[in-house]
């Protein structure tokens, strides 16, 4: 490779991830600029639409366009949210708004529903012959996709993987173009979902002899001490030429030494043929996967045609075998295994629905440390590296499709998902949909069976299921292989006598409402207290489920609504509450107390946690109730030296005292057999004194990808956290990191999540405008403009702002402070300008410009002041309408924002992203009075 190549490589930000014989993986995750379009107005959404759009191949215009100037359009990398980034807002026309958590995304938001991404890579002349495919795992939610101008094609449906084959249109030996513009008007659900390129873009190069995407699926069938495999592998022969092939699959266990191998020579696949390949392997004394062992397998598919290898493929799978018994419940390799299971939706704080993968792993693991053992991915397809952290850390899954319907989107969208997902062994259940109005209907059980067939021909090894919120047999139930209940508990018993023969679970239940660090509801600021005292209506509080479902044991367990609270669906309250309340752990994954609850009775270690704190200043002589989440015998509370007494911990339930408050420290001591086994204690904490950080991880990989998760918290004096402190934290970075996101867990803070980049921009409307007749000789000054009054320009949708042959001015002034004001580049852009138009700023000439696709940008940094600035653009129309179309933006060397977050209840949570070099990144946090702190996370190339 050439030294201009490899810097062009490293310019467009391709990332080779992995490089096999005739199969290279590359990351397109890097490097993208980003732009709001507009869904009212094409002038405002880069013209999309307007001209001949799909008359010709390449007939689009404005921002699909290779030759687009998109040098304006903030760069960032995938995955991306944009919601994060917007404010919070409360709209009387949008009663979708507070499912989606206050954001402005919808039909009444046109201005922020829209995401333009263009990306540029570069793809070398040796690559001509290739198969070149561009995959997408997840985008928000309808999208075009262009390459080099040309429609690649089309995607409805915000979770589901999707991809095409580029070939065609790539440009071999050149830069090409990208161009998605995503849609997220339209909602798929009733809780918070993200919009943009949220989760990994991949471009794959394959030869023309490959496997095909998800073309390989491994069975394995377990007996005594061996298992025999299954493999089915499908091979595509991309070609005009019949070839013949032989496939080589090897199966190393989980020590990586070989285990099997099975050889299929002399396949003939003819011209553009795809040929599913059936092999069968043995493999004695078997690593089985399991919750507490999660062995994993390996199979490398390699493909020779002619002696020469030309593809190879690696899936992860895992050997394991699963029952559900309608007597006994749910079996694992044999053993029943009690499902002790979470609902979650897939988003994050401070970051949305664009997960690092790394933060995947971090929730899961959070989740484990609970006791929590299966996963329901409610209620759509998860990203793929959920997946991948549940099979690595033993995490089982009931992996729901989104759309219940046989339409052919949803059946594509489910398709997609099996095909995907159904070599993952974490993966138990499928789930067809949630709680459909057509559930006990004739209508939904003819649903159900296309889709139940759609799912079987893809897999017969796991039941199918469904969520279902009654107590009904016909319809969807009459036919699922394991039937799910949401809520209903008093619907159960009968159930289970009518129909002995079908193996039952809890889908969803609980729903119970805590908010982290709070012990009385507060209806004002939307809080409810951390003891388990909240549910809604349908829902149950953690100790009446818990119960019940132990003491059916033909029930397989359960999944409780939800691990982590989400944004939307705040519940019970309104604004200005923006997030649900329903999880076990915060937003941010900070647990709250029932986190211990479930702790002490979901795992065998010992566990003693006691609540509230014990800050209560001014509540001297007043009664506190206590309460001491344990699976020990009994608990004795100790304050300040004097004994308050022993109580019993129920079985399932907890221990409670009233105690007069006052200040000092409450010690609790656990027993189990007469013995003491555990000591915890909360104690009164003098004012906040210092910051404290504590990142997850302290040595990172510099991939530009993996992040670390930063508890923020504030120390007293002796240095004991205090965990009333509500602070605002401000923090600074330095190294090859960057801060993504920020959250502290509070339902009702509409602080902002991210700090995007700051850009100054003021569209068209709000200008000023006038008609100059006769020759102009000389540009009007912004003084003599502004004598001659002119009128305020409005732009309709599609219209231009000047008429055809007529010559106008248009002006605006903005502010800058000298705090926005940075040494360097400042870029000036001014667009659209139709036919040709003239910049004047603070009464120097910026340039001359005529293209009206274009922006234009100027170096403004000499000519920028602090205080007013007057800018002026002079535009003569010569043909058709046209005029001034898109304002300015400001950027480049503006000051940036500081990232700042409020401690709540005594935590906040900061995201450090590598930027993508190795080296030390420094994270500062400042509060008013406080010490400040300093936290160093090492940033380390790996391979
Ligand atoms: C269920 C529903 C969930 C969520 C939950 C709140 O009925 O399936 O998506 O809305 O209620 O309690």
């Amino acid at each position: 490779m050439t030294i201009k190549i490899l810097v062009l490589l490293l310019a467009c930000g391709l990332l080779v991830m992995g490089q096999t014989a005739g199969r290279e993986i590359v990351r397109l995750d890097q490097g993208w600029r980003f732009a709001f379009g507009h869904a009212a107005d094409p002038g405002k959404d880069f013209l999309f639409g307007r001209g001949m759009s799909y008359a010709k191949v390449n007939s689009w215009v404005g921002a699909v366009q290779p030759g687009f100037n998109d040098a304006t359009w903030r760069p960032l990398d995938l995955p991306h949210d944009w919601i994060p980034e917007l404010p919070f807002v409360q709209s009387p026309y949008s009663e979708e708004l507070k499912y989606h958590g206050f954001k402005p995304v919808g039909r009444v938001f046109p201005e922020y529903s829209i995401g333009w991404y263009r990306k540029h890579f570069f793809i070398p002349r040796d690559d001509q012959g290739k198969r070149i495919s561009i995959d997408f795992d997840g985008v928000f939610r309808e999208c075009y996709v262009w390459l080099n101008g040309c429609l690649l094609g089309r995607h409805e449906g915000g979770y589901s993987p999707f991809g095409f084959d580029a070939t065609d249109l790539i440009n071999y030996g050149a830069e090409n173009t990208l161009v998605v513009r995503v849609d997220a008007t339209h909602n798929e659900g009733w809780f918070y979902e993200g919009a943009g390129i949220y989760r990994h873009v991949w471009l794959i190069k394959t030869s023309a002899l490959h496997i095909a995407k998800w073309g390989t699926y491994v069975t394995s069938e377990v007996q005594g001490k061996s298992a025999t495999l299954k493999i089915e592998t499908e091979i595509s022969n991309d070609s005009e030429k019949q070839v013949v092939a032989t496939l080589i699959s090897a199966i190393f266990d989980p020590s990586g030494k070989d285990a099997a191998t099975a050889t299929n020579a002399y396949l003939t696949i003819g011209p553009w043929q795809t040929m599913t390949v059936r092999q069968s392997v043995k493999i004695s004394e078997p690593v089985l996967w399991s919750i507490e062992h999660p062995a994993l397998y390996k199979l490398v598919s390699t493909i020779h045609q002619e002696s020469k290898k030309v593809d190879e493929y690696a899936t992860r799978f895992g050997i394991r075998t699963i029952l559900f018994d309608p007597d006994k419940g749910f079996f694992l390799n044999g053993q029943r295994v009690q499902i002790q299971g979470v609902c979650c939706h897939h988003d994050h704080a401070g970051v949305g629905a664009a997960l690092p993968d790394s933060l995947q792993y971090f929730r899961i693991k959070r989740l484990k440390e609970m006791g929590v053992n299966a996963y329901r991915t409610s209620h759509n397809a998860p990203a793929a590296e959920l997946l991948d952290a549940c099979d690595e850390l033993g995490m089982l899954v009931m992996d729901e499709q989104r759309l219940f319907s046989s339409n052919d989107i949803a059946l594509d969208h489910l398709k997609s998902m099996v095909r995907r997902d159904r070599n993952h062994p974490s993966v138990i259940l499928w789930s067809i949909g949630n709680e459909e109005g057509v559930q006990a209907t004739e209508r939904g059980r003819r649903i159900a069976q296309t889709m139940i067939r759609t799912v079987k021909a893809l897999d017969l090894t796991r039941p199918v299921t469904y969520a279902s919120n009654s107590g009904a047999y016909e319809g969807i139930n009459e036919i699922v292989d394991v039937r799910g209940f949401n809520y209903y508990l008093g619907e159960i018993d009968r159930y289970h006598n009518e129909h002995p023969g079908q193996p039952l679970f809890g889908s969803e239940l609980a729903s119970t409402l805590s908010t982290r660090g709070e012990y009385a509801a507060d209806e004002k600021r939307a809080y409810l207290s951390a003891y388990d005292k909240h549910k809604p209506p349908w829902g149950q509080l953690a100790e009446e489920w818990m119960d019940f479902y132990l003491a059916r044991p033909w029930l397989a367990g359960a999944f409780i609504w939800t691990g982590f609270d989400y944004r939307g669906e705040p519940t019970p309250y309104d604004w200005p509450c923006i997030s649900s309340h329903f999880g076990i752990l915060d937003t941010c994954g900070f647990p709250k107390d029932l986190f211990w609850y479930y702790k002490s009775w979901w795992t065998k270690e010992p566990v003693l946690h006691l609540l509230p704190h014990w800050n209560w200043q001014g509540k001297e002589g007043q009664a506190v109730e206590v309460w001491a989440f344990a699976n020990l015998e009994e608990v004795r509370l100790i304050l300040n030296g004097r004994d308050l007494g022993v109580e019993k911990v129920p079985k399932y339930g907890h221990a409670e005292w009233q105690v007069v408050y006052k200040p000092g420290k409450l010690e609790a001591i656990g027993f189990a057999g007469g013995k003491e086994v555990l000591r915890t204690a909360v104690e009164t904490t003098g004012e906040p004194k210092k910051l404290a950080l504590a990142a997850n991880r302290d040595s990172i990989s510099a991939d530009g990808r993996d992040v670390s998760l930063v508890t923020v918290s504030a120390l007293d004096g002796k240095g004991r956290p205090v965990p009333v402190a509500q602070d605002e934290v401000f923090f600074e970075i330095e190294g090859p990191g960057r801060i993504i996101g920020v959250g502290n867990g509070n339902p009702s803070s509409h602080e902002a999540d991210v700090f995007v980049p700051v850009a100054l921009w003021r569209a068209i409307e709000g200008w000023k405008a006038v008609e100059l007749k006769g020759a102009i000789k000389e540009i009007p000054s912004f003084a003599q403009l502004e004598s001659l009054g002119g009128k305020a320009v409005r732009i309709e949708a599609g219209a231009s702002t000047m008429p055809e042959n007529s010559v106008y001015a248009f002006w605006t002034s903005f502010d800058l402070s000298q705090d926005q004001l940075t040494k360097g580049m400042t870029n000036l852009t001014v667009g659209q300008i139709d036919d040709e138009g003239q910049v004047l700023l603070n009464g120097q000439f910026m340039g001359i410009t005529n293209d009206w696709d274009r922006a234009y940008n100027f170096d403004a940094a000499s000519v920028l002041k602090p205080g007013k600035n007057e800018l002026v653009v002079v535009v003569e129309n010569n043909r058709g309408p046209g005029g001034l179309g898109r304002g300015f933006i400001l950027s480049g060397g503006l000051s940036q924002p500081k990232a700042h977050r409020q401690l709540f209840n005594g935590l906040a949570q900061v995201i450090v992203q590598s930027s993508g070099t190795a080296g030390e990144i420094t994270l500062r946090a400042q509060a008013e009075g406080l010490e400040p702190a300093v936290l160093n996370i090492k940033a380390v190339k790996r391979d």
